[in-house]
Protein backbone atom coordinates (compact mmCIF):
# COMPACT_ATOMS: atom_id res chain seq x y z
CA UNK A 1 0.00 0.00 0.00
CA UNK A 2 1.20 3.49 -1.01
CA UNK A 3 0.03 6.26 0.39
CA UNK A 4 0.28 10.23 0.76
CA UNK A 5 -0.94 12.21 3.35
CA UNK A 6 -1.32 15.83 2.59
CA UNK A 7 -2.68 18.66 4.56
CA UNK A 8 -1.67 21.75 6.56
CA UNK A 9 1.41 21.50 9.17
CA UNK A 10 -0.60 20.27 12.16
CA UNK A 11 -3.05 18.68 10.41
CA UNK A 12 -2.39 15.06 12.35
CA UNK A 13 -1.02 13.44 9.58
CA UNK A 14 2.52 12.70 11.53
CA UNK A 15 0.27 11.17 14.62
CA UNK A 16 -1.66 9.53 12.17
CA UNK A 17 0.63 7.77 10.08
CA UNK A 18 2.75 6.66 13.36
CA UNK A 19 -0.74 4.74 14.08
CA UNK A 20 -1.18 3.45 10.13
CA UNK A 21 2.74 2.60 10.43
CA UNK A 22 2.22 0.22 13.36
CA UNK A 23 -1.36 -1.57 11.61
CA UNK A 24 -0.17 -2.30 8.23
CA UNK A 25 3.73 -2.75 8.97
CA UNK A 26 4.35 -0.17 6.18
CA UNK A 27 7.25 2.42 6.90
CA UNK A 28 6.58 6.23 7.87
CA UNK A 29 8.54 8.31 5.39
CA UNK A 30 8.88 11.88 6.97
CA UNK A 31 10.93 14.24 5.20
CA UNK A 32 10.60 16.69 8.22
CA UNK A 33 11.55 14.16 10.86
CA UNK A 34 14.24 12.88 8.55
CA UNK A 35 15.55 16.97 7.89
CA UNK A 36 15.33 17.49 11.86
CA UNK A 37 17.69 14.49 12.38
CA UNK A 38 20.00 15.77 9.90
CA UNK A 39 20.07 19.56 11.60
CA UNK A 40 20.51 17.68 15.33
CA UNK A 41 23.49 15.50 13.85
CA UNK A 42 25.05 18.48 11.97
CA UNK A 43 25.54 16.71 8.91
CA UNK A 44 26.30 19.02 5.84
CA UNK A 45 22.54 18.34 4.60
CA UNK A 46 21.30 19.54 7.99
CA UNK A 47 23.37 22.80 7.94
CA UNK A 48 22.08 23.25 4.65
CA UNK A 49 18.64 22.61 5.43
CA UNK A 50 18.24 24.56 8.73
CA UNK A 51 17.87 27.77 8.00
CA UNK A 52 15.04 27.26 5.74
CA UNK A 53 13.16 25.24 8.35
CA UNK A 54 13.77 27.55 11.07
CA UNK A 55 12.05 29.64 8.55
CA UNK A 56 9.64 27.67 7.88
CA UNK A 57 10.37 27.66 4.19
CA UNK A 58 10.52 24.72 1.65
CA UNK A 59 14.40 23.20 1.97
CA UNK A 60 15.50 23.04 -1.87
CA UNK A 61 13.87 20.35 -4.10
CA UNK A 62 17.31 18.50 -4.65
CA UNK A 63 17.96 17.99 -1.01
CA UNK A 64 14.36 16.46 -0.10
CA UNK A 65 14.52 14.23 -3.57
CA UNK A 66 17.57 12.88 -2.83
CA UNK A 67 16.84 11.81 0.93
CA UNK A 68 12.80 10.16 -0.60
CA UNK A 69 14.88 8.56 -3.65
CA UNK A 70 17.53 6.98 -1.17
CA UNK A 71 14.48 6.11 1.40
CA UNK A 72 11.91 4.31 -1.20
CA UNK A 73 15.42 2.78 -2.24
CA UNK A 74 15.59 0.75 0.84
CA UNK A 75 14.20 -2.66 1.40
CA UNK A 76 11.60 -2.16 4.07
CA UNK A 77 9.37 0.15 1.42
CA UNK A 78 9.42 -2.11 -1.16
CA UNK A 79 5.92 -3.28 -0.16
CA UNK A 80 5.25 -0.24 0.47
CA UNK A 81 4.48 3.50 2.80
CA UNK A 82 3.06 6.41 4.11
CA UNK A 83 4.84 9.61 2.52
CA UNK A 84 4.13 12.07 5.20
CA UNK A 85 5.49 16.11 4.24
CA UNK A 86 6.43 14.97 0.70
CA UNK A 87 5.73 15.67 -2.08
CA UNK A 88 5.32 19.31 -1.12
CA UNK A 89 5.06 21.44 -4.66
CA UNK A 90 4.14 19.96 -8.25
CA UNK A 91 7.99 19.49 -8.85
CA UNK A 92 8.27 16.80 -5.77
CA UNK A 93 5.00 15.63 -6.99
CA UNK A 94 5.94 14.31 -11.06
CA UNK A 95 9.60 13.37 -9.42
CA UNK A 96 8.02 11.06 -6.87
CA UNK A 97 5.73 9.89 -10.22
CA UNK A 98 8.89 9.11 -12.21
CA UNK A 99 10.80 7.47 -9.41
CA UNK A 100 7.69 5.13 -8.78
CA UNK A 101 7.15 4.57 -12.58
CA UNK A 102 10.62 3.47 -13.24
CA UNK A 103 10.44 1.16 -10.17
CA UNK A 104 6.87 -0.34 -11.99
CA UNK A 105 5.00 1.01 -9.04
CA UNK A 106 1.93 3.37 -8.07
CA UNK A 107 0.34 5.21 -5.74
CA UNK A 108 -2.61 4.06 -3.93
CA UNK A 109 -4.28 6.68 -2.44
CA UNK A 110 -3.40 10.34 -1.43
CA UNK A 111 -5.31 11.52 1.42
CA UNK A 112 -5.86 15.11 2.09
CA UNK A 113 -6.55 15.91 5.71
CA UNK A 114 -9.03 19.14 6.29
CA UNK A 115 -8.69 20.87 9.73
CA UNK A 116 -9.73 24.18 10.63
CA UNK A 117 -6.79 26.93 10.79
CA UNK A 118 -8.04 27.56 14.69
CA UNK A 119 -7.94 24.35 15.69
CA UNK A 120 -4.24 24.26 13.67
CA UNK A 121 -2.94 26.94 15.89
CA UNK A 122 -3.78 25.67 19.05
CA UNK A 123 -2.54 22.01 18.13
CA UNK A 124 1.10 23.35 16.59
CA UNK A 125 1.12 25.67 19.74
CA UNK A 126 0.85 22.88 22.22
CA UNK A 127 2.47 20.10 20.72
CA UNK A 128 6.09 18.58 21.89
CA UNK A 129 8.31 16.34 20.75
CA UNK A 130 10.88 13.77 21.53
CA UNK A 131 14.12 14.67 19.63
CA UNK A 132 15.39 11.19 20.38
CA UNK A 133 12.48 8.71 18.82
CA UNK A 134 10.02 11.92 17.33
CA UNK A 135 7.29 10.60 19.02
CA UNK A 136 4.42 13.21 18.99
CA UNK A 137 2.41 14.65 22.09
CA UNK A 138 0.12 17.60 22.93
CA UNK A 139 -0.41 19.23 26.19
CA UNK A 140 -3.77 18.78 25.88
CA UNK A 141 -4.59 16.42 23.82
CA UNK A 142 -1.67 13.77 24.46
CA UNK A 143 0.38 14.52 27.57
CA UNK A 144 3.30 12.78 28.41
CA UNK A 145 2.79 10.92 31.56
CA UNK A 146 5.11 12.68 33.37
CA UNK A 147 5.04 16.50 32.60
CA UNK A 148 8.02 17.30 29.76
CA UNK A 149 9.59 13.77 29.41
CA UNK A 150 8.90 11.19 26.80
CA UNK A 151 7.11 8.37 27.50
CA UNK A 152 9.34 5.82 25.24
CA UNK A 153 12.44 6.95 26.36
CA UNK A 154 12.90 9.59 29.43
CA UNK A 155 14.25 12.08 26.92
CA UNK A 156 12.91 15.79 27.79
CA UNK A 157 10.06 17.00 25.54
CA UNK A 158 10.83 20.13 23.00
CA UNK A 159 8.83 22.71 21.68
CA UNK A 160 9.57 22.78 17.61
CA UNK A 161 11.03 26.11 17.26
CA UNK A 162 9.18 26.42 13.63
CA UNK A 163 6.21 26.13 15.95
CA UNK A 164 6.46 29.82 16.88
CA UNK A 165 3.56 32.01 15.84
CA UNK A 166 5.31 33.71 13.34
CA UNK A 167 6.44 30.80 11.78
CA UNK A 168 3.26 28.92 12.35
CA UNK A 169 1.64 32.10 9.88
CA UNK A 170 4.53 31.57 7.45
CA UNK A 171 4.00 28.02 7.03
CA UNK A 172 0.73 28.29 6.72
CA UNK A 173 1.27 30.78 3.08
CA UNK A 174 3.73 28.28 2.00
CA UNK A 175 1.80 25.37 1.85
CA UNK A 176 -1.23 28.00 0.58
CA UNK A 177 1.36 28.89 -2.39
CA UNK A 178 2.92 25.85 -2.87
CA UNK A 179 1.64 22.22 -1.65
CA UNK A 180 -2.06 23.31 -1.96
CA UNK A 181 -1.96 22.61 -5.51
CA UNK A 182 -1.19 19.06 -5.25
CA UNK A 183 -5.16 18.82 -4.53
CA UNK A 184 -5.98 19.18 -8.16
CA UNK A 185 -3.08 17.60 -9.61
CA UNK A 186 -4.17 14.06 -7.61
CA UNK A 187 -7.62 14.79 -8.26
CA UNK A 188 -6.66 14.49 -12.00
CA UNK A 189 -5.17 11.47 -11.23
CA UNK A 190 -7.71 10.45 -9.63
CA UNK A 191 -6.29 9.60 -6.50
CA UNK A 192 -7.38 12.01 -3.74
CA UNK A 193 -9.58 11.47 -0.70
CA UNK A 194 -10.57 14.48 1.67
CA UNK A 195 -11.00 13.27 5.49
CA UNK A 196 -12.12 15.74 7.90
CA UNK A 197 -10.19 15.69 10.48
CA UNK A 198 -11.32 17.81 12.89
CA UNK A 199 -12.59 15.03 15.94
CA UNK A 200 -9.98 12.92 17.88
CA UNK A 201 -7.20 11.29 17.02
CA UNK A 202 -8.88 8.03 17.64
CA UNK A 203 -11.96 9.45 15.56
CA UNK A 204 -9.34 10.12 12.36
CA UNK A 205 -7.40 6.77 13.10
CA UNK A 206 -11.22 5.04 11.97
CA UNK A 207 -11.58 7.18 8.73
CA UNK A 208 -8.02 6.33 7.37
CA UNK A 209 -8.51 2.70 8.19
CA UNK A 210 -11.79 2.72 6.45
CA UNK A 211 -10.02 4.80 3.10
CA UNK A 212 -6.67 2.47 3.58
CA UNK A 213 -8.41 -0.54 3.08
CA UNK A 214 -10.81 0.41 0.72
CA UNK A 215 -7.45 0.99 -1.60
CA UNK A 216 -5.54 -1.98 -1.13
P1 LIG B 1 7.17 18.80 8.69
O1 LIG B 1 7.79 18.21 9.88
O2 LIG B 1 6.68 17.90 7.61
O3 LIG B 1 6.04 19.78 9.18
P2 LIG B 1 4.52 20.04 8.67
O4 LIG B 1 4.10 19.53 7.36
O5 LIG B 1 4.41 21.50 8.87
O6 LIG B 1 3.70 19.16 9.53
P3 LIG B 1 3.75 19.06 11.05
O7 LIG B 1 4.79 18.07 11.46
O8 LIG B 1 3.85 20.45 11.63
O9 LIG B 1 2.27 18.56 11.40
P4 LIG B 1 1.50 17.17 11.32
O10 LIG B 1 0.41 17.29 10.33
O11 LIG B 1 2.43 16.01 11.19
O12 LIG B 1 0.83 17.18 12.75
P5 LIG B 1 1.14 16.32 14.07
O13 LIG B 1 0.72 14.92 13.88
O14 LIG B 1 2.53 16.58 14.55
O15 LIG B 1 8.17 19.82 7.99
C1 LIG B 1 8.93 20.74 8.75
C2 LIG B 1 9.83 21.54 7.81
O16 LIG B 1 10.75 20.65 7.13
C3 LIG B 1 9.11 22.28 6.67
O17 LIG B 1 8.63 23.55 7.09
C4 LIG B 1 10.23 22.40 5.64
O18 LIG B 1 11.15 23.41 5.98
C5 LIG B 1 10.95 21.07 5.78
N1 LIG B 1 10.41 20.04 4.89
C6 LIG B 1 9.81 18.87 5.25
N2 LIG B 1 9.45 18.17 4.17
C7 LIG B 1 9.81 18.92 3.09
C8 LIG B 1 9.69 18.74 1.69
N3 LIG B 1 9.09 17.64 1.18
N4 LIG B 1 10.17 19.69 0.87
C9 LIG B 1 10.77 20.80 1.37
N5 LIG B 1 10.91 21.04 2.70
C10 LIG B 1 10.43 20.10 3.54
O19 LIG B 1 0.10 17.00 15.08
C11 LIG B 1 0.26 18.33 15.53
C12 LIG B 1 -0.16 18.43 17.01
O20 LIG B 1 -1.56 18.16 17.11
C13 LIG B 1 0.52 17.39 17.92
O21 LIG B 1 0.78 17.98 19.16
C14 LIG B 1 -0.52 16.27 18.07
O22 LIG B 1 -0.41 15.58 19.32
C15 LIG B 1 -1.82 17.06 17.98
N6 LIG B 1 -2.89 16.29 17.33
C16 LIG B 1 -2.78 15.44 16.27
N7 LIG B 1 -3.99 14.95 15.94
C17 LIG B 1 -4.88 15.53 16.81
C18 LIG B 1 -6.30 15.44 16.96
N8 LIG B 1 -7.04 14.66 16.15
N9 LIG B 1 -6.89 16.16 17.94
C19 LIG B 1 -6.14 16.97 18.76
N10 LIG B 1 -4.80 17.10 18.67
C20 LIG B 1 -4.17 16.39 17.69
Amino acid sequence: MRLIFLGPPGAGKGTQAVRLEAHFQIPQIATGDMLRHAVLEGTPLGLKAKEYMDRGDLVPDDVTDALVAERLGMNDAEKGFILDGYPRNVHQAQFLDDMLEEQGARLDRVIRFEVEESEIIARLSGRRICGVCDSVYHIVAKPPKVDGICDLDGATLLQRKDDSEDTIRHRFEVYHEQTSPLVQFYELQGLLTHINAMATADEVFQKLMAVAEGSR
